[in-house]
């Protein structure tokens, strides 16, 4: 049965539903104690508190156990009985059972309701991710974390910060403290930049940690360093424009990258670390160390994207490198899908693609040699997963050169039909990327991202056999 009565996204895996609805006006929350506590303040948000806790006999009782049973992030939710029972494999589980319930509660003339079903739900991939830039656009902690609350309302469970890029370095760095006394002024807009202290990363990681999102942090290496040089100008290359570069800063009436200065244009491509300096591996090797340091999940992202400004054979040379420095941390390096030309890249690392679903060029070879090398693919096909493309010609925020994607078009995919010769075990998961050129304000990424981030954590959550439009459209209307 297709469930399109209640607003849920993503599909559970398996829902048995039985006809009526259990009215609660009063609940009993027992059980596992963060699950309480996070179901206790979804429920406040919900209902404006407005369905009370109370012991008396009444009192509808919400059990959340923790079972051990399952598959990484599976739950049950039975709302059949008298009360109703949440079972997590584990704590992400129980946590995914919680936001399950709390979308299945429906206000009604009578008071609250839920239908009675049996859900039996467990992810298609293992990473389901966002990625917020925070380079091109700064937010602040709280930003942050309001969009930690959304996308984990979701079950995505990564948060890759994008940390740094040409417009600004958005981390403190003890060891090279000009990273954010100088470069982190400003942004690629009319805002004026900031930076995330050592205490405002960890503040963002353990509020992620305990709504179950891992924090994935982001140096981009060796392109999009022109704010690098902003701080040591000693480190990176003058910039190089290309003809496109220079066009289309004219066509925008944006300026061109001048070294050592900051640079609020939307160009790409143009700077580069200095690659036969050992400077540049103390560098790499510092930053790298410290973000290792205070990220306790396990991956660090050093891009490697768009290196437009590095030869090819130096940019084989640093790929080889700054992988192995990144693995010496203990974690695993992930970059963007061009490093996957490097045929020495460190084994193990993981390849973020984010090539059209149609892969053009190179970039299904790319993709695919993380693979051979024993790494694995986290999918972010820009014509469908990048947020910052406008869902409509005319909308005001946001880029085209992706495409227009509207929310059929983010919906419409399959992660594991894009590269070919991959097979799905080799496959993370997927991340939706929001790029900030256009992006001023918090209320800017919700106007982006809604509806959209709705698609994309069916697509990493849902079995694609299960997943329909039409349901999808349906039940997104019901969201609101
Ligand atoms: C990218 O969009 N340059 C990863």
């Amino acid at each position: 049965m297709v469930f399109t009565y209640a607003p849920l996204v993503p599909l559970p895996a398996r829902i048995t539903a039985t006809a009526g609805s259990l009215a609660l006006s009063q609940v009993r929350i027992i059980g596992d104690a963060d699950a309480v506590a996070a179901l206790r303040t979804g429920l406040a948000l919900r209902t404006a508190s407005r369905l009370p806790e109370s012991t008396d006999s009444d009192a509808v009782e919400i059990t959340l156990s923790l079972v051990g049973q399952g598959t990484q992030d599976a739950y049950t939710l039975d709302t059949r009985g008298d009360g109703i029972r949440i079972y997590g494999h584990d704590a992400a589980g129980l946590f995914y059972g919680t936001r399950t319930l709390l979308q299945l509660l429906q206000e009604t003339p009578d008071g609250w309701t839920v239908p009675r079903v049996l859900i039996d739900d467990a992810p298609r991939f293992a990473y389901r991710g966002v990625m917020l830039d925070l380079a091109r656009h700064f937010f602040p902690v709280a930003e942050i974390e309001a969009y930690v609350d959304r996308a984990s309302a979701l079950k995505f469970n990564h948060l890759h910060l994008h940390l740094t890029d040409d417009q600004g370095w958005r981390i403190q760095i003890d060891s090279w403290p000009l990273l954010t006394e100088r470069a982190s002024i400003g942004d690629a807009g009319p805002c004026t930049g900031g930076f995330l202290s050592k205490d405002d990363y960890r503040h963002v990681v353990e509020y992620a940690a305990a709504r179950h999102m891992t924090v994935v942090p982001e140096v981009d290496l060796p392109g999009h360093t022109h704010a690098v040089g902003v701080a040591y100008p000693e480190l990176v290359e003058q910039p190089w424009l290309s003809e496109t570069a220079v066009a289309e800063a004219a066509a925008l009436g944006q300026d061109l990258p001048v070294h050592g200065e900051h640079f609020a244009g939307w160009a790409v491509g143009h700077s580069s670390l200095r690659i036969h300096e050992e400077r540049t591996y103390e560098f790499v090797t510092d930053v790298l160390n410290e973000l290792a340091e205070m990220t306790p999940g396990p991956y660090l992202h050093i891009g490697g994207d768009e290196c437009l400004g590095t030869p090819a054979a130096d940019f084989t040379e640093f790929i080889a490198r700054a992988t192995r420095i990144a693995a010496a941390t203990g974690k695993t390096p992930v970059t963007w899908h061009e490093a996957g030309a490097v045929a020495d890249i460190a084994a193990g690392t993981v390849g973020q693609y984010w090539g059209s679903v149609t892969p053009k060029g190179a970039h299904a070879e790319e993709a695919a040699h993380f693979v051979a090398r024993g790494g694995a693919l986290i999918m972010s096909a820009s014509d469908r997963t990048y947020l910052d493309m406008k869902p409509s010609e005319d909308f005001p925020l946001g880029q085209s050169w992706a495409g227009i994607v509207p929310l059929q078009t983010a919906y419409d995919w399959d992660p594991a039909s894009v590269v070919p010769g991959v097979p799905e075990s080799a496959i993370l998961g997927i991340e939706a990327p929001l790029w900030t050129e256009t992006v001023d304000s918090y209320a800017d990424l919700e106007a982006l991202v809604l509806p959209r981030l709705l698609a994309h954590a069916e697509t990493a959550w849902s079995p694609q056999a299960a997943r329909d439009w039409d349901s999808f459209r349906a039940r997104v209307a019901l969201a609101g």
